[in-house]
């Protein structure tokens, strides 16, 4: 696991903890996270070689040798999007509908959308909060079985239940966060964590 560690990161992260942020607070600064995880996320890409023709003179230059496939969970995978798509404008959005049961906190899918021949593209599976890991883990069994074969996963907040239940079953798959929080309240929710990523993206909150 790599905890991203960045001024910046701690400052938006801080914001994003904070319960007197609003909708609207939350949503940027959860954008602003998502551009500041992106580069230590994709700083592997594969890159091939290409010309380019400057006003000047010939030169060599890059690009992408295959788009990334973002996964968000929905819900609230979805903050973690553009802030990605705006560095990566050609990649492809797979969404991945899922939700936690209150009673048994497994996850129940609801929703997928695998891309057609995209199994050799890198994978970047999006979700702010990795609590017990079962979202997660279910997430990339599901993953894993359409033919993907280079998943990341992106949490911002993450909970050492959820680090040691990804790593044990796929040990394969870098998990980046951008904080490693103490523990899992009785509801499984991370503490001290942010509350419900989804309700407070989307305003959902009683
Ligand atoms: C949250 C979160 C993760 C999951 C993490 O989703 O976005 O998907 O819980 O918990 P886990 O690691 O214990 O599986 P939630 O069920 O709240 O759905 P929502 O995003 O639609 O609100
Ligand atoms: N899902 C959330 O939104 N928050 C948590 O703390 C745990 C799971």
């Amino acid at each position: 696991m790599i905890v991203v560690n960045h001024p910046l990161v701690r400052v938006h992260m801080t914001i994003i903890r904070d319960q007197e942020s609003t909708v609207d607070q939350f949503r940027s600064h959860l954008t602003a996270l998502a551009h500041l995880m992106a580069f230590p996320v994709l700083q592997d890409l594969a890159t091939e070689s290409v010309r380019v023709h400057t006003p000047l003179a010939e030169t060599g230059g890059e690009r992408l040798l295959y788009e990334p496939v973002l996964v968000p969970i929905l819900r609230a995978g979805l903050g973690l999007v553009e802030g990605f798509r705006d560095l990566i404008p050609r990649s492809i959005v797979s969404h991945l509908g899922m939700y936690r049961d209150h009673r048994t906190k497994k996850p129940v899918r609801y929703y997928s959308n695998f891309p057609l021949n995209c199994q050799a593209h890198p994978f970047v599976l999006l979700d702010p909060m990795l609590a017990t890991g079962g979202s997660a883990v279910d997430a990339l069994d599901y993953l894993k079985q359409e033919g993907a074969q280079d998943i990341r996963l992106v949490s911002i907040i993450a909970a050492p239940p959820g680090v040691a239940l990804v790593e044990s079953r796929h040990p394969d798959v870098k998990i980046f966060t951008a904080a490693l929080d103490e523990k899992l309240d009785h509801n499984a929710y991370i503490v001290p964590g942010l509350g419900d990523a989804g309700d407070r993206q989307f305003g959902t909150l009683e």
